[in-house]
């Protein structure tokens, strides 16, 4: 079975094909299952951050050669798919219906089903596939979310989340505000390498959640200029994010008692969040598991290989069309 995924919930257009041999009752897994190619199309962060109208008219512009190179990498023509998958939300309106365009134009054209995949259900199942991951506490952090969840009775169910801003957006707009070069989460994660001096900033935990957005009020008013300045500021903000992310998710860890704890989402990329998760998940003596950069970053091979699991469950539903703000435990997960 092949099947193509389409990926454009935000600044990442994203195109693949992921090939299964797997039998009718065994799990997908990277011995029977591979990636064919996994295609990406990233809008650079510029310092006026990321405008809906545009990033729409760049995935739309670039669906096409981007599906033809996905197809050439994976050595596959068009008709030999068995399904189109593609993320239909949570995300921008705009760019969601981009991808929903393609990929219904496609699937129509090709008469095979078109399966739309949750974009949040999608980070956590690439993290589960490549890891071996089996009943995890998740901790998924990207731009626009961060959650601390895991399953029960078939849905995952949030124990934590932000209340106000995903970490992802904090780095992002930290950087801006820093004028850092790349005005973004990777500038202030660079910096941050720099820093010496660790500057008290808002530490807002409330039970299992969390809010950002005090940190960012504070950096405008404290507007560093010098780079040890701001190598301090990135510091700062890396070490007192990442302190909530750790000290929730260890609160939501004593009660669940999970054996894994999984890491994923686009800021799962950042080594620091990483060690600290690892040393907190040693301690509780639970299993820490990270898949790699290629697929934490908002990537198609995620909805492909998620499409891929819908349709062994028989789990695709019927209504199709692209939500902005679909919740990860809307979605029942029958795999
Ligand atoms: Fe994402």
């Amino acid at each position: 079975m092949k099947v193509l995924g389409i990926e454009s919930t935000a600044h990442t257009l994203g195109v693949s094909v992921v090939e299964s041999k797997a039998l009718k009752k065994t799990k997908p897994s990277p011995g029977n299952t591979r990636v064919l190619s996994n295609v990406i199309e990233k809008y650079p962060s510029t310092a006026e951050g990321y405008v809906p109208r545009k990033l729409a008219d760049h995935h739309a512009k670039l669906l096409g050669p981007t599906l033809e190179k996905a197809l050439a990498e994976a050595k596959t023509k068009a008709a030999e798919l068995d399904a189109v998958a593609y993320s239909y939300g949570p995300g921008i309106g705009h760019c969601l219906h981009a991808g929903y365009v393609g990929a219904k134009a496609l699937s129509e054209f090709l008469g095979v089903p078109l399966v739309p995949v949750n974009h949040a259900v999608a980070h956590v199942e690439v993290a589960r596939f490549f890891t071996g991951a089996r009943a995890p506490l998740v901790v998924y952090v990207s731009g626009g979310n961060s959650q601390v969840f895991a399953l029960e009775d078939k849905r995952y169910r949030v124990f934590g989340e932000t209340l106000d801003i995903g970490v992802g957006n904090l780095l992002d707009n930290a950087g801006r505000i820093l004028a850092l070069e790349p005005p973004d989460a990777v500038g202030v994660l660079k910096l941050a390498s720099e820093g010496k001096k660790l500057s008290s900033l808002p530490y807002t935990v409330k039970g299992m959640s969390f809010a950002f957005s005090g940190m960012l009020t504070s950096l405008k008013k404290t507007r560093p200029r010098t780079r040890q300045e701001k190598a301090d500021a990135c510091f700062s903000v890396q070490e007192t994010a990442f302190s909530m992310l750790v000290e929730a998710t260890e609160r939501c860890l004593c009660h669940t008692r999970n054996h894994e704890v999984l890491l994923c989402g686009g800021n799962a990329r950042n080594k620091r969040l990483q060690q600290m998760l690892a040393l907190m998940a040693s301690e509780q003596g639970a299993r820490f598991c990270v898949a790699a950069d290629e697929y934490n970053g908002d990537n198609a091979a995620m909805i492909a290989l998620t499409g891929l699991q819908m349709l062994r469950a028989d789990a695709v539903p019927v209504t199709s069309l692209p939500q902005q703000r679909i919740r990860i435990d809307s979605q029942r997960i029958e795999w």
